[in-house]
């Protein structure tokens, strides 16, 4: 595996490509970043991950600073997992100028959800995505469904530019629990770890309650919101919103439920699709 430190060194090592499939990430990697990376393998003609903990998408309060940077093992998973070429620029090469110039997604979609409590969390996200795309220059490209609002902003950055870049989405890697894997599950007491899974549970009874006919959808997410409050998790959301742009939904309309909620001091994201 080639490691490439600055974008020239990066477009030098895959000048001889033609469709570079490409999995960016923050590091602290975990079996579903490492599903991308296999999932990426027979899509393009060389595989390439990154490697950029973004400040952009950090809020003051957030954890930037203690974001877990696990250098040596992303790289030995990397290894085995097949990737061919880490991007691993630092903020001086990715950002050697006070990136003023950003990516501002639509409102519509970015400023909901998880941009509701995360104000610019999309804006950080859809600005370092567009400057690795740059480097890249990727054919094809790979984000975990556990970021579900994430992925549907990509789409639609990489819709309304024109960028010539197959956005894949994957299935999420969970826990044998049910828990969704998550560089932030690090931070997780043992106790906390034990709980975290009623999150996806959560999901689960929402989706149960759609399936068997239940349709006052208000009242389905204030019972998902208080069963977890009693249990001592302080909720951001637990909402069922149509697939297609994530408003609220109207009668048939195929669904996703998705929710946000901390634990002690760990935030944790979660959906789940619901079929028919
Ligand atoms: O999902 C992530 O890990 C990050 O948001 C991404 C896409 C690598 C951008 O920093």
């Amino acid at each position: 595996m080639h490691i490439a430190r600055t974008i020239e060194d990066l477009r030098e090592h895959l000048a001889a490509y033609r469709r570079p499939a490409f999995v960016p990430t923050m590091g602290n990697l975990h079996d579903g970043h490492l599903d991308l990376v296999s999932k990426a393998k027979p899509l393009g003609d060389v595989t390439v991950a990154s490697i950029f903990v973004n400040r952009l998408q950090f809020l003051p309060h957030e954890d930037f600073d203690t974001y877990p940077r696990t250098w040596d093992s992303d790289c030995e998973k990397l290894r085995a997992a097949g990737c061919d070429v880490l991007f691993a620029p630092d903020e001086k090469v990715l950002y050697p100028e006070p990136q003023t110039f950003k990516v501002h997604p639509d409102p519509a979609l970015g400023d909901i959800l998880e941009g509701h409590f995360r104000p610019g969390f999309f804006t950080g996200v859809c600005t370092v995505v567009m400057k690795l795309f740059c480097c890249v220059q990727p054919r094809v490209a790979m984000f975990g469904k556990k970021d579900y609002q994430q992925l549907m902003v990509i789409r639609q950055m990489v819709r309304q530019f024109a960028l010539p870049i197959e956005i894949v989405g994957v299935k999420t890697t969970r826990a044998d629990d049910g828990l969704a894997l998550s560089s932030r599950n690090g931070y997780l007491s043992e106790a906390e770890r034990a709980e975290a899974v009623q999150l996806s549970q959560a999901l689960r009874a929402m989706a149960e309650a759609v399936r068997s006919g239940e349709r006052d959808f208000a009242a389905i997410e204030a019972r998902g919101m208080a069963a977890l409050r009693e249990r001592g998790w302080q909720p951001d959301y637990l909402v069922l919103r149509r697939r297609s742009d994530l408003q609220a939904p109207a009668a048939g309309e195929a669904l996703v439920a998705l929710a946000a909620a901390r634990l002690g001091g760990t935030r944790l994201i979660d959906n789940l699709e619901i079929d028919g």
